[in-house]
């Protein structure tokens, strides 16, 4: 007998979750209905208070520790998840980094130096293959799932007019190609898994917050909102579309 997804006992995971667009997703997945369990990583707990809070007033919510640019760090981390649940049905991977203290993007050739660009790789593209190649076995079932990315427009090489941010649009670029990638030996091995990429649009976080000058309010989202166009193009996915690199309206963007 064929086994039956129960709607409403699915297992969804968020990497990155402790601000921004992942603590976004957690709080839409737990008001979701579909979701019975509810994992959200987080790096440092004095960054995660939000997160923190959330799961001592939700039994669903479950926190894990994870530095992804440690992968030992996403191998415990996982372990864990295995532990508790055989399956996953949705893992949105929402780690990334723009800026933090003296690491700025790079305005021109003078200011790139490779520490820079190996942080952006690690923490943008690296962390996201990894969680791919460690996560398999629970994509591994015959209901489907979905392992969404978050990358950026300007990752696209087509659409690169303006030029700088070097680190940023390249670990971008390489996220797109690790998962497009990955999408493809997921096709073999756990055929319902629909791998994508997906550009959230610029959003009122701390990652866009120095760089929100110039834009206009109605093409800077809210969380919420950028959360719920981004799980209205999730819940359309088909398996045709594993390895595809969406807009948060739901149309297909350049490579
Ligand atoms: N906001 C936008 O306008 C925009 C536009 C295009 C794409 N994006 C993409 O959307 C995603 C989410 O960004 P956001 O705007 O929500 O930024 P954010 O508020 O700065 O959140 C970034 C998240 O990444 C986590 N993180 C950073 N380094 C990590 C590491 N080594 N290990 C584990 N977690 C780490 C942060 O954890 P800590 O709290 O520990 O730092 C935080 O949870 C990113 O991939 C970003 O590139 C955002």
């Amino acid at each position: 007998m064929p086994s039956v997804s129960l709607s409403n006992q699915q297992t969804a995971l968020v990497i990155g979750a402790s601000q921004g667009i992942g603590l976004g997703f957690v709080r839409q997945l737990l008001e979701d209905g579909r979701f019975e369990t509810v994992y959200g990583t987080y790096r440092r707990p004095e960054s995660a208070q939000g997160l923190l809070a959330l799961a001592a007033q939700h039994p669903q919510l479950t926190c894990l520790p994870m530095d992804v640019t440690d992968e030992a760090s996403i191998a415990e981390a996982v372990s864990q998840l295995q532990a508790c649940t055989p399956q996953l049905h949705r893992a949105v991977y929402c780690v990334g980094v723009l800026h933090d203290g003296d690491f700025q993007p790079e305005k021109s050739l003078r200011q790139i130096s490779s520490e820079n660009l190996v942080r952006s790789l690690q923490t943008n593209a690296f962390g996201a293959v990894l969680l791919a190649k460690h996560l398999l076995p629970l994509f591994k079932h015959d209901q489907p799932s979905v392992f969404a990315a978050i990358s950026a427009k300007v990752g696209s090489i087509g659409d690169n007019r303006l030029g700088g941010w070097y680190g940023y649009r390249a670990s971008k670029a390489a996220l797109n190609m690790l998962i497009k990638t990955a999408s493809l030996e997921y096709a073999r091995r756990s055929p319902r898994t629909t791998l994508v990429l997906l550009h959230p649009g610029t959003t009122d976080t701390r990652l866009s917050e120095p760089f929100q000058r110039g834009v206009p309010p109605e093409k800077l989202f809210s969380i919420e909102r950028t959360v719920a166009q981004l799980t209205t193009v999730m819940d359309d996915l088909t398996p045709a579309d594993s390895g595809e690199f969406f807009n948060w309206d739901g149309t297909r963007l350049p490579w």
